[in-house]
């Protein structure tokens, strides 16, 4: 099928990669030229395991192109997907300017009948607003379809290829079909293409989303309870995620969530009650536990240097919001880098991706190192605040020959207690 990308952030460069790979025929529309230019060379603007080698493949076989011409998307694609940020505005709401900005121009441009995608995620109501943006100016029949995403980051090609399942918001039978047709490859194991209205739809995925952010603060707080009481997160994580209604995932507790998603759809979805006159309460509890959570690692830390960090040497390990990503969004490390700076601390970081982007935040704030070694030099303590797999099994001799001080304050829970005990460090965890 040939198909059209408008927008080749995150979502839209996976969407488009994705579709080209099962033999659509996808040209990708950016208003950034030097992207554009970039992509065109073969150069993927973003760190996603997998997307290069999918990337590269198709536009060796042709099936993947790049254009700045909205217009030249038009007249390719049949299926029109719109990837476009919408970024949080001031009051946490979803701004649509550029959604409804591409919408209204779609409007002129279309000579023929087109399903455009909602592929962004956007508040209930939105679809509605589209359709009436490119119904101001369009000539020919048009059908709106919500498709919201569930990619993870890290994770994001596979769960293209393989999703647990697709949800079409869409109220024509025409586009209906063609969504099916267009997601068929995608299903063969039997998940299912479920389809809705276009409301339902675009409400899932804020619901899904707000749903697993509240999942792990509700852990979060048990595991803040369990320090008090002396009880031990893990166990009761283990205890309670056997129970099949509520299952394994998304129990772990830690320094908060963070990145593009969770943060801004959990404030959007609460925003969003608001306007419609309900007030979501567990929301608004989940954005403050979450902020307070990204910070639970300084008064301990403030402990146990007797609450004077004036000059002391802190290492961390990761700064990526989660491992397999250079995404450093909402990430807590830099909640926790600009506490530890405020109190006069000294810091040196180690992340396998996510350094050039913090680099370019900060500047010289802080120091980098080549490795996670590298980092410990001299270090009074060391702070782990993602779980990158390179952490997991460390050398905790090497470890303690390099600190000036063998102490750990591990944000993500990634060592047995005893172990790291045993080999001679202060470890401080969350919820053990
Ligand atoms: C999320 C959703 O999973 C995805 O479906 C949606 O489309 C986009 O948002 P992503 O933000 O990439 O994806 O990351 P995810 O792996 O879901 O993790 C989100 C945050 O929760 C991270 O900060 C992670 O560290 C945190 N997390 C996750 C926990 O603290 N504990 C857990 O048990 C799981």
């Amino acid at each position: 099928m040939k198909i059209a990308v408008i927008g080749t952030g995150y979502v839209g460069l996976v969407t488009g990669t994705c579709l080209a790979e099962t033999g659509n025929e996808v040209l990708c529309i950016d208003i950034d030229k030097n992207k554009v230019k970039q992509m065109q060379e073969g150069v993927v603007p973003i760190y996603e395991p997998h997307l290069d080698v999918l990337f590269e493949r198709n536009i060796k076989a042709n099936r993947l192109k790049f254009s700045t011409s909205l217009e030249e998307g038009l007249e390719h694609g049949d299926i029109i997907f719109l990837a476009l940020p919408t970024p949080e505005d001031e009051d946490g709401s979803a701004d649509l300017k550029y959604i409804l900005g591409v919408a209204d121009e779609i409007g002129k441009l279309i000579k023929d009948y087109k399903v455009i995608v909602d592929k962004s995620t956007v508040p209930v109501g939105t679809s509605d607003k589209v359709k009436e943006a490119i119904s101001k100016n369009a000539k020919v029949d048009f059908d709106v379809v919500s498709n919201p995403e569930f990619l993870r980051e890290g994770f994001a090609v596979d769960d293209f290829l393989k999703p647990e399942r697709i949800v079409v918001g869409s109220s024509s039978d025409r586009a209906t079909k063609l969504m099916e047709k267009l997601y068929k490859p995608y299903v063969r194991s039997g998940n299912p293409i479920i389809v809705m209205d276009e409301k339902s739809a675009e409400l899932t995925k804020y619901a899904s989303n707000a749903f697993l952010a509240a999942k792990i603060t509700f852990m979060n707080e048990i595991a803040n309870f369990c320090e008090k009481v002396g009880a031990d997160v893990d166990k009761v994580r283990i205890g309670m995620g056997t129970d099949s209604r509520i299952g394994k995932r998304f129990l772990f507790p830690g320094i908060g969530y963070g990145g593009s998603c969770f943060p801004k759809d959990v404030k959007a979805l609460h925003k969003s009650g608001l306007e419609n006159n309900y007030n979501f309460k567990i929301l608004d509890a989940v954005i403050n536990v979450n902020a307070r959570q990204k910070l639970v690692l300084i008064p301990k830390i403030e402990n146990h240097f007797n609450n004077n960090l004036e000059g002391k040497n802190i290492a961390i390990w990761g700064l990526a919001f989660k491992p397999e990503t250079d995404d450093i969004r909402e990430a807590p490390s830099l909640y926790m880098i600009d506490a530890l700076l405020e109190a006069g601390c000294n810091i040196t970081a180690f992340d396998p991706e996510a350094m050039p982007n913090v680099k370019r935040k900060l500047g010289n704030k802080i120091q980098f190192a080549d490795s996670m070694y590298d980092a410990l030099k001299d270090a009074d303590a060391l702070v782990i605040s993602t779980e990158w797999s390179i952490f997991r099994t460390p050398d905790f001799s090497k470890i303690k020959s390099l600190m000036a001080s063998p102490t750990i304050f591990d944000g993500r829970n990634l060592y047995d207690v005893n172990d790291v005990k045993n080999e001679g460090f202060k470890y401080v965890s969350i919820g053990r």
